[in-house]
């Protein structure tokens, strides 16, 4: 196996240097403060809240949900479950929904969601638990009265994107979250996008559950994410096991955060989001956002220029533009970046296919997107790269 050459050594071998835009996937690289706190945290022995005293030892996960419970300004840190990601958050969330709820009954989600939100709903409408409806999003965005349309009687589960992973769209969660809250439906927010890339009050969306993810723009590892639940009567846990706490019982501890955390915590992804959330608690929020909105802003302009390039929103709300080459497919595209300008984009359907079918004829596009670390000038070379691929392709 060839082993794959560090940045320096693509510098010296003459090539371009690495521009990696892939950011909605993973962002990388980390801050170098995550990096430090990994370390730190393997370099002593793990505190573990009622097992042992690891004395001088940090608390990571007390410290962890202090931490994102301010950045998110939510009233209970105990009420932040942590998950090994987004996706085993929304799989918890919404098996646990559905088992609290005896009689099968009626699901809405959009056609914006990631497989993560769709799959989980589609295996429990296969098995007969539920009736799903999807909702259409108009210009990237799906509104209430779209929501409302789909209400039936029995409805009791709405489960929706807080940005759209192919789109870069925020979508207006406050009025579903408020319209869910007054007519007794649980709302399930998939922040995956959008939870450390833009200011967020949960004190504001009055949602059942919002659920976060730790790799990508809150800057942490690999192997962490979690949700945010407002009533832990709403969700029954769908798992047991150890917790540190009552241990002569084999009735698993229903208090919080006990009731949905078995086993030995991450604690080295926990401190990798304790130290992203200072990372951007340092920086400022709004800075990390509207930096990156200039970045998207920047971009987008340069690919307007080209009539070759189908840009699918012509003006993201979060750092995520997606386009296609006319006469080029999406993986030819991102293969011509990578191969010709070392440029790492992401390509296909982006585990989001309902969209494809609206905007792309079901065939994928490219995307492209930015963190706190993408520099202006990165990104006026990836635009000059796109437009000169989409000319070449276009002779
Ligand atoms: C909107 C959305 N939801 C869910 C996920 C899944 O996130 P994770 O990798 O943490 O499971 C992603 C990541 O690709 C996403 O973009």
């Amino acid at each position: 196996m060839t082993k794959p050459l560090t940045m320096a050594e693509h510098r010296e071998a003459g090539e371009p240097p690495l521009i990696y835009l892939n950011h909605a996937a993973t962002s990388w690289p980390k801050p170098p403060e995550v990096l430090a706190e990994v370390a730190r945290c393997l370099q002593t022995p793990f505190f573990e809240h009622g097992r042992s005293t690891a004395g001088g030892a940090m608390d990571y996960p007390s410290a962890t949900r202090d931490a994102i419970a301010g950045l998110l300004h939510a009233e209970e840190p105990n009420h932040f479950i942590f998950t090994g990601s987004a996706t085993d958050s929304l799989n918890l969330l919404i098996h646990g929904f559905v088992k609290k709820e005896k009689a099968p009954f009626h699901a809405i989600t959009t056609e914006l969601e990631h497989n993560s939100v769709l799959r989980p709903l589609h295996t429990l409408a296969g098995e007969g638990r539920l009736s799903l409806s999807i909702v259409p999003c108009q210009g990237g965005y799906v509104t209430l009265q779209e929501i409302k349309k789909a209400i039936r009687p029995e409805t009791r589960l709405v489960v929706m994107t807080h940005g759209s992973n192919v789109l870069g769209s925020l979508q207006n969660v406050r009025p579903v979250a408020e319209y869910c809250a007054s007519n007794e439906i649980f709302l399930i927010v998939d922040g995956s996008q959008t939870v450390g890339q833009i200011p967020i009050n949960l004190s504001e969306i009055p949602a059942g559950a919002f659920v976060f993810t730790g790799h990508k723009a809150l800057f942490g590892l690999p192997g962490i994410g979690g949700f945010y639940l407002d009533d832990p009567e709403a969700v029954t846990s769908v798992r047991q096991g150890g917790t540190g706490m009552d241990s002569h019982t084999l009735t698993h501890p229903q208090d919080m955060p006990q009731k949905f955390e078995a086993g030995t915590p991450n604690y080295p992804g926990i401190a990798s989001l304790l130290a992203g959330i200072r990372f951007i608690e340092h920086r400022g929020q709004d800075a990390i956002t509207n930096k990156c909105r200039g970045l998207t802003v920047l971009f987008t302009s340069e690919l307007k220029k080209s009539p070759e390039i189908s840009l699918y929103t012509p003006a993201p709300d979060l750092p995520v533009i997606s386009f296609n080459i006319g006469g080029l497919g999406n993986d030819e595209a991102g293969y011509i970046l990578a191969k010709a300008y070392n440029i790492i984009t992401r390509t296909g359907l982006h585990c989001a296919p309902l969209v494809h079918d609206r905007i792309d004829g079901g065939k994928g596009c490219v995307r492209v997107s930015f963190s706190h670390f993408t520099t202006p000038a990165e990104c006026r070379t990836a635009a000059e790269a796109v437009r000169e691929v989409a000319e070449g392709a276009g002779r």
